[in-house]
């Protein structure tokens, strides 16, 4: 069965993660793309909130075929220590029945932790499984420091072994 890396992110942080997962297990990658504009000190302001209340969003891709998949990676940022709303969205909107899912979150400084376990609580009850998972500081970070922390997670979680 193959593997997918399915992410979401609004300035590249969390798509160097994905990029970099998906080159090392030689994994298809998605970008979940979000139609409100998130840009700006106002939209920051409403991003927030809308996390914060699980609003729903207008996603792109809407739903994915995963049927060919055994392994599914999730990323997410974290918007006020919870997922962005895209991808609570997402996990509404799709058939994860059955399959086994590592959730991994990017953060500045603090709130992944939160943002996993309310992904997970959200997977599960779709009918998946959390079979690992990880966060990424990205606080005062290059993008190039952001892929040299992936592959320092993946070497020490030994994520190679999963979907093999
Ligand atoms: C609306 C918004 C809310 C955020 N809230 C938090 C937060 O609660 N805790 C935190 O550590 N970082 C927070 N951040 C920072 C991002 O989680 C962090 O920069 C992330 O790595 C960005 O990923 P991206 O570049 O893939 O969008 C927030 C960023 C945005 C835009």
């Amino acid at each position: 069965m193959k593997t997918i890396v399915l992410y979401y992110s609004r300035t590249r942080k969390t798509k160097v993660v994905a990029e970099t997962l998906a080159k090392q297990l030689s994994a298809d990658i998605q970008e979940i793309k979000d139609f409100k504009e998130r840009s700006g000190f106002l939209n920051y302001l409403n991003a927030s909130l809308d996390a914060f209340r699980e609003s729903k969003t207008k996603i792109t891709p809407e739903n994915l075929n995963l049927e060919e998949y055994g392994l599914i990676y999730l990323g997410s940022p974290t918007w006020a220590g919870k997922p962005s709303p895209s991808i609570i969205t997402f996990i509404d909107q799709n058939d994860l029945k059955g399959k086994d899912i590592i959730l991994f979150a990017t953060m500045g400084n603090q709130g992944a932790h939160s943002v996993i376990k309310r992904m997970n609580e959200k997977i599960e009850a779709r009918g998946a499984r959390m079979v690992n998972s990880f966060s990424i500081k990205t606080s005062g970070k290059e993008l190039i420091e952001i892929k040299d922390s992936t592959l320092k997670k993946m070497e020490e979680m030994d994520l190679k072994i999963y979907g093999a």
